[in-house]
């Protein structure tokens, strides 16, 4: 079949990647990629927020299955575009994507099934929003209720930090994302990432991911996108996953279809785990990156499998063949990230890297000049190692790191270090 996936990080390179080696695929588009993609698929430029382009080029190049990668598209309907086109999709559409485009509506959607998450309070204005801050005293966290890149959390640990973030967010540093603040009740306890295929009805989990959010080694510094992560999560053991797929995920897709708008895609649960119980930070509507580096090289050429069997609505019948193993991912930034740094610096040593089932270097931010690979973003690489423990995993891609000669990348030298 021909299989084209939206987007051109370090996500959909390890989608692409998992999916080439899968005997049904064809032909693979990647839209727009990047130079890493490139080596193992067609990129093609293509607007991929537009869902009537994205359909016109589905047409023209024959594609039978589409799978949309991050969550922009999807919160502009794209998927409902290419499903009204009779195309098969993997991705929710529009209504189901709010579970991350609004932080209100999954809180809405928590209290109408019974899901355990934090307490909150909305507001639409700022006055209100100052009063209640005043009233429950810190720690609280305030968020923004729409998608502002990761960016749109503020943790109110003091009432000054709270009343702030307010502030901010209604001063309209995240625009119209701002319009609505949602405060939260501060959860204590360790931070979880779970996997789970939905087809509307049927729910099937597949993997466990944690990440490092900051920048800095020993979880220090600012947040970013995600510096490395590693899966399983030990933290999410068998019996926490079951009860958050009972408690969580299983009510709440039995709450989006009951209102008409099921959800098919990957739900990515953002789980705080105390005293052995999870509850709901929040969910994405699409894979984690850097998670999903780690998920694919862990799945393999099974992933495209499961994907299909989540589009075609039969993941009752469909099983995950689990090795005993372990990845880690280990990002390697430009340096100045997550603020200013520099595009077109070059990287070299990439030739040098192995290249198989347990090693596998994602583009995340690079580009090809004059024959050269170099840096086209933040976060630019994702170094990525499979073994039969975590340590051997980090092991192997840190060793991969010394390989490599980029003078003006970095990256944290203790991924995996809470795990370890
Ligand atoms: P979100 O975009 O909602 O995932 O928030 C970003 C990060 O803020 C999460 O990954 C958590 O680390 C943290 N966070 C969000 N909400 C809470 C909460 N209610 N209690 C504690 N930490 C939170
Ligand atoms: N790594 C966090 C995310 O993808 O949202």
């Amino acid at each position: 079949m021909n299989i084209l996936i939206l987007g051109g990080g370090g996500r959909e390179h390890a989608l692409a990647w998992a999916v080439k080696q899968n005997p049904k695929c064809d032909r693979l588009i990647v839209a727009p990629g990047n130079a890493g993609i490139a080596a193992l698929a067609e990129c093609a430029d293509l607007d991929i927020l537009d869902g009537a382009a994205v359909v016109s080029f589905c047409e023209e190049n024959a594609v039978d299955f589409v799978i949309v990668g991050p969550e922009a598209p999807l919160a502009a309907g794209v998927a409902d575009a290419t499903r009204a086109a009779g195309l098969l999709t993997f991705g929710p559409g529009a209504a189901a994507a709010r579970l991350e485009a609004s932080k209100a509506f999954t809180k809405e959607i928590c209290d109408a099934c019974g899901a355990p998450t934090a307490g909150y309070a909305r507001f639409t204005d700022a006055a209100a929003a100052r009063a209640y801050v005043q009233a429950q005293g810190a720690p609280l966290v305030i968020k923004a209720d729409g998608l502002a890149a990761g960016k749109g959390v503020i943790m109110g640990m003091t009432e000054a930090e709270a009343l702030a973030g307010i502030d901010e967010i209604f001063g309209g540093a995240f625009g119209a994302a701002g319009a609505e603040v949602v405060i939260e009740e501060f959860m204590a306890g360790e931070e979880a990432s779970f996997f789970v295929l939905c087809d509307g009805v049927n729910a099937l989990p597949i993997g466990t991911a944690q990440d490092h959010k900051r920048v800095g080694d020993g979880d220090t510094g600012p947040n970013t996108g995600g510096m490395g992560a590693y899966s399983p999560a030990p933290v999410l053991t068998e019996a926490i996953q079951q009860q958050a797929m009972e408690e969580i995920v299983l009510p709440t897709i039995a709450e989006m279809a009951r209102r008409g708008t099921p959800y098919q895609g990957v739900l990515y649960a953002g789980l705080m785990i105390e005293n052995g119980r999870a509850r709901l930070v929040e969910y994405n509507c699409r894979f984690g990156d850097p998670e999903t580096q780690v998920l694919m090289l862990r799945l393999g050429a099974q992933a495209l499998d499961l994907l299909l069997a989540c589009a075609e609505g039969r993941l009752d019948r469909a099983r995950v063949n689990w090795a005993e193993d372990h990845a880690l991912t280990v990002v390697m930034a430009a340096k100045g990230y997550p603020g200013a740094y520099q595009k077109g610096t070059v990287i070299h040593g990439l030739g040098r890297l192995p290249e198989d089932s347990r090693h596998m270097c994602f583009h995340a931010g690079t580009a090809g000049k004059d024959g050269q690979i170099v840096a086209n973003g933040g976060r630019v690489l994702n170094i990525t190692a499979r073994g039969d423990t975590l340590a051997d995993a980090r092991n192997r891609a840190y060793a991969m790191i010394d390989h490599l000669h980029w003078p003006e990348g970095f990256c944290r030298s203790d991924i995996g270090w809470r795990a370890l």
